[in-house]
């Protein structure tokens, strides 16, 4: 299959229109369209066409036990799509909707169980890019979209990412720039007075409390669920997740100790021929001089670090590192979902200098 490959940043705003209109045409007939998002480029079909859900299960070999995000163009079109939904879930709408935040809410039987994994619940997202907006109102229906890599792979962030995982294997890829979040939305499910986030994302816990004060993380959040006997609620969570071809070891601890034991493991492989790679915040760069470092951001701002993260994670394939060895950050606000994306980039490698 030939992929079109359209940079919407080199057009006039009447041929971009024009452009997610074929688009749209595609989608309409069951095609698979990639498109930007503000957190990562998603791989969208029509999500009332169980023909176009299965394509996306094919191109990126993803489990089919792990369900789509359905993506709306405006806040109504929920109830086309969920029933019972509680109060609390039209307050958390209408305070974050759009941006990054899914919602799990009961479901219809519109909603094909491949779409929803065989679960009676869809997770629905109304995302804020005006690319992704436009193109979900031309096309008069919900758009299912998961990221846009091969699964297994991290996220793509950059539409050459999307390339390099799917050419050949959908129809369009729609180039709208960089993600300006880096990072997945964060998937809650509500009931009637609490929250529970399935997945971590830049809506934080903190955020959310000032809608609810009961938030909660999902008890698989804060295990290692690829090993775990029991199912997590958000099925995505279990399976290995944006890894590098390269073995992540993820180190935490006091910056002091994570820089000695670094700089020792670094020194090692050097010796075993082993290419191995440092990533660390821009602060602590100085402390890996005579090695091979990517430098992930400032360590104050975790925003950035979050938009860095994915990129990062692809450099080291593009430089054929067989090693990286990350330094931890603290896992509060987004750090949570950086620390969460980490673990599982590293297989749950996970070293402790403490
Ligand atoms: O930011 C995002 O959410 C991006 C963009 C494209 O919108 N999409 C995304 O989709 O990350 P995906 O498929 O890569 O991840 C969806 C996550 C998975 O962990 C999946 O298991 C979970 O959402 N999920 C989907 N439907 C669910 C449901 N009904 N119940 C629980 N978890 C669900
Ligand atoms: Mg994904």
């Amino acid at each position: 299959m030939h992929t079109q490959f359209i940079n919407l940043n080199t057009l006039t705003k009447n041929e971009v229109a024009l452009k997610l209109k074929e688009a749209a045409d595609i989608l309409k007939c069951d095609g698979l369209v990639a498109f930007p998002t503000e957190t990562v480029y998603g791989l969208g079909a029509n999500a009332f066409s169980e023909k176009a859900i299965k394509k996306i299960f094919i191109a990126k070999n993803r489990p089919c036990d792990n369900p789509l995000i359905v993506h709306i163009g405006n806040k109504e079109d929920v109830y086309n799509l969920a029933i019972d939904v509680p109060p609390l879930a039209i307050s958390i709408m209408d305070k974050f909707w759009p941006n990054a935040l899914t919602i799990v809410l009961k479901k219809k039987n519109i909603i094909s169980s491949s779409a929803s994994g065989g679960l009676d619940t869809v997770a629905i997202r109304m995302p804020k890019n005006e690319i992704a907006r436009s193109l979900i109102n031309f096309c008069g229906f919900p758009v299912a979209a998961p990221s846009a890599n091969t699964s297994t792979k991290p996220s793509p962030t950059l539409a050459k990412y999307v390339y390099e995982d799917l050419s050949g294997k959908i129809d369009m890829i729609l180039d709208g720039g960089a993600c300006s979040l880096g990072i997945e939305s964060t998937v809650i499910e509500v009931s009637n007075d609490s929250i529970t986030i399935l997945r971590p994302g830049s809506i934080t816990k903190n955020m959310l409390k000032e809608v609810c004060e009961n938030v909660i993380l999902d008890k698989f959040l804060l295990t290692n669920t690829m090993n775990s006997k029991v199912e997590p609620k958000s099925p995505g969570m279990k399976y290995k997740h944006y890894a590098p071809n390269a073995n992540i070891t993820l180190v935490c601890g006091c910056s002091n100790k994570i820089s000695a034991y670094i700089t020792k493991c670094l020194i090692d492989d050097k010796k075993n021929n082993i290419k191995s790679i440092v990533v660390a915040p821009s602060e602590h760069i100085h402390n890996y001089a005579n090695f091979t470092l990517l430098d992930i951001g400032s360590i104050k701002n975790l925003d950035e670090i979050a938009r860095n993260l994915f990129t990062i994670l692809r450099k080291c394939d593009e430089i054929f590192a067989s090693k990286v060895y990350i330094e931890g950050f603290l896992e509060c606000e987004i750090g949570l979902a950086i620390m969460n994306r980490l673990k599982k980039a590293s297989g749950y490698t996970i070293i402790n200098v403490d």
